[in-house]
Formats: structure tokens, C-alpha cells, sequence
């Protein structure tokens, strides 16, 4: 993760491509929601994203880990553009898109950027075959016309995502298939629309522990092969080192540190992080599927006081820590944290 970036307009036509190339493809800065609660006549509302501001770098995969209820989901939900967030930019592109006013580049960006979801069970209509998912997107996007060029799309589609025999798997409907072979399908349904971010809220969560890393090295290979940049969405913080370039940790509805994963796994800064590395035995011995959560509750999000989210729980807790959020203090290449126990 890197702060935000400024993307500044190339002198000339010259080097802009390398300029583009090295600029990330997303910068999200300052993003937060808050949802009223408690009906017409409350003032209540409930803190689930407080300005959080992180960058996908281009072909990367960022992994956001923390525990539950600490506001992934709603990130995502907001990348996706499926709620608008209460404040903060999302800049795809050099182009803050909260402010684009034409129909045309919000049906664009909703092209590029793509969600995976947490379920593989609830995301397929059950009553439709494999084919079916795969075609209406291809046409929807007029990604493919006329009926042999979208079969011969379906039939990629299927082979990228590694179901073979690709008119085998066309032609099955869902409750045919194993848990990772329907989010294989999510993933296929979501690459028809041939993004160029995908959003995966837990993608492996549901799986069975046995099939989860055939799913993680799919993302790495849609990576690797097309170019995607993915935010990879996980309570484990063991996936989040196996797949992620970075991982950024959120806590209560904030970000509170980020740094490339093996750095983070070496030399993690906050508390927090700390505490969740305690929960994994070993984060180094590969893709450790059990689930990461740290011991104690995360704090309400209704009306949260001031300050750092992690105070209640903080062994080094300080009174500045009760009154203020830190700000962001640069700990290494690339590493970044919010805890006042950096920086002057
Ligand atoms: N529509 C909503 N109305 C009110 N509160 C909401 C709404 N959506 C989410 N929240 C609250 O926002 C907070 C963050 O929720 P979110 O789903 O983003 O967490 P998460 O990190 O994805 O958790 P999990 O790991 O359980 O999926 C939670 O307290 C949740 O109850
Ligand atoms: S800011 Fe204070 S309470 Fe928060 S993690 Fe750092 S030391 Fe602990
Ligand atoms: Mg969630």
C-alpha cells in the first residue's frame, strides 16, 4: 500500500504509457460510511468505514484482512459502486469516479471492476445451467455475439477457470457442482465482462479447506496471465501472505496498517497486527486455513468514541490514544502504520 497517489498529466505524449502503466489502478482516499440506524427520528448510525485510503497497484493483488465486522465487506461493497460511500474519492484511473456524471463511464467503470463473492451456494440461480451465467454477461456487455462466437466465449471462459470438459461443465446446473467448482463459475462469470479489477470478498471461506488453494492460485494466475488487479478479502491472515503482494489490516472500520505481506508477517507494527500474527501458529508455513481472529470483542461501530479503535484492547494504551486517531507514520519501504507508538 502506498499513500495516495497524484496522478500527474505526462509532458507529452512520449513515456505516458510507462507513466499509466506505473500508476496504480485504483486510489482510494479518505473513504467512509456511516449508516444511519434506529429509523427516522435517531441520530445513530453506525461507523463502518472511517477514512480508510489505500491504492491498488496495477496487476497486484492487495489483501484487506481483519476480523469480523471490521468493515471489509463495506469497502468492497463501495469499490463495487453497489452503495455510495458518506464521504472520500475513488480515483480509477487517474478519474475520481464519484464525480462522473455520464451514465456511459459509471457503466464503464461497473465493467472493469467486478465482485467475487463470499457464497458460492447463493450466487448461482439454481435453476439455470453453468452456460447460462456464462452467456448473459457476454451479452449484456456485448462482449461476444451471434451463437458460436458466445459459445466459443463460454468455452473459454470455462477452460481459464480450469473446468474441463468445458461442454461437460457448460451444460451441468449448479447443485452439480462442488462449492470450488461453483466459485470457479463466479470467477468465469465475473472475467466475461473481461475486467480489469476484481473485488474478492472471501472468496475461500466457504470452501472446503481442501479445495481453497486451488481457488488462491487461480486468482494468482488470472493475475499473472490477464493483468487483473485484485483486492483479495480475508479473515486469514495466512491467505492474505500466500496470495498478497500487500496486505493491509483493518480494524473496527480503519486501516491501521499496510506494508508488501512478507514484511508485514516479519515486522508488523500495530498491536493489532500483533495480535492477530499470535492467533497463527506459523504464518510461514504456507496456506494455513484456519480462520484468524484475535482474542476479545472488536468495539461497537454505533457512535464509536475518539481516538484509536484499539484503545480498549491496546496493552501500550496512552491518553492521546482516547482523544485522537493517530495519523499515518511511514515505519519502512513501502510500510506504513497508525499507532502512536511510531513517529514523534
Ligand atoms: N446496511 C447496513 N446497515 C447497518 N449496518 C451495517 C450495514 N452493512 C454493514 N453494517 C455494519 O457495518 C459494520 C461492518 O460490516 P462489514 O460487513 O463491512 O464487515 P466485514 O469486515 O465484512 O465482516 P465479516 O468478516 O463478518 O464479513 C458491521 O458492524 C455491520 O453490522
Ligand atoms: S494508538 Fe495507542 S491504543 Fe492504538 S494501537 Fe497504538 S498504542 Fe495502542
Ligand atoms: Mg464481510
Amino acid at each position: 500500500m502506498s499513500e495516495p497517489t497524484t496522478i500527474e498529466a505526462a509532458p507529452s505524449d512520449a513515456g505516458k504509457d510507462t507513466i499509466e502503466a506505473a500508476a496504480p489502478v485504483m486510489d482510494i482516499r479518505n473513504l467512509t460510511k456511516r449508516f444511519p440506524i434506529g429509523g427516522m427520528f435517531s441520530s445513530h448510525e453506525v461507523h463502518a468505514l472511517q477514512d480508510v485510503s489505500f491504492s491498488l497497484p496495477r496487476g497486484e493483488v492487495v489483501a484487506v484482512v481483519g476480523e469480523s465486522g471490521s468493515g471489509k465487506s463495506t469497502a468492497a461493497r463501495l469499490l463495487a459502486r453497489l452503495m455510495p460511500p458518506t464521504s472520500g474519492e475513488i480515483v480509477y484511473n487517474g478519474r475520481d469516479v464519484l464525480k462522473e456524471e455520464s451514465g456511459r463511464a459509471s457503466l464503464a467503470y461497473r465493467g472493469d471492476v467486478q465482485m467475487v463473492f463470499q457464497d458460492p451456494f447463493g450466487s448461482l440461480n439454481p435453476v439455470h445451467p453453468v452456460r447460462y451465467h456464462l452467456e448473459r454477461p457476454l451479452k449484456i456487455h456485448k462482449k461476444a455475439s451471434g451463437r458460436r462466437q458466445v459459445r466459443e466465449r463460454v468455452h473459454d471462459l470455462l477452460n481459464i477457470v480450469g473446468l474441463q470438459p468445458v461442454e461437460d461443465f457448460a451444460a451441468k446446473f449448479p447443485y452439480q457442482l462442488s462449492g470450488g467448482q461453483r466459485q470457479r463459475v463466479a470467477f468465469a462469470r465475473a472475467l466475461a465482462v473481461e475486467p480489469k479489477v476484481m473485488l474478492a470478498d472471501e472468496p475461500v471461506s466457504m470452501l472446503d479447506v481442501s479445495i481453497r488453494i486451488g481457488v488462491l492460485n487461480l486468482i494468482e494466475r488470472l493475475r499473472a496471465d490477464e493483468g487483473i488487479s485484485f483486492l483479495y478479502i480475508t479473515h486469514d491472515i495466512a491467505s492474505a501472505r500466500y496470495i498478497g503482494d500487500k496486505t493491509n489490516v483493518m480494524y473496527a472500520g480503519r486501516m491501521v496498517e499496510g506494508a508488501p505481506s512478507g514484511e508485514l508477517i516479519d515486522n508488523p507494527a500495530h498491536p493489532y497486527t500483533k495480535l492477530l500474527l499470535s492467533a497463527v501458529p506459523n504464518p510461514h508455513a504456507g496456506l494455513r486455513t484456519q480462520e484468524t481472529q484475535a482474542r476479545g470483542e472488536i468495539p461497537s461501530l454505533v457512535d464509536p468514541p475518539p481516538g484509536c479503535p484499539f484503545a480498549a484492547r491496546c496493552p501500550h494504551v496512552m491518553e492521546v490514544c482516547r482523544q485522537r486517531m493517530p495519523d499515518t507514520t511511514w515505519v519502512g519501504t513501502d510500510h506504513w502504520v497508525r499507532c502512536y507508538l511510531y513517529g514523534e
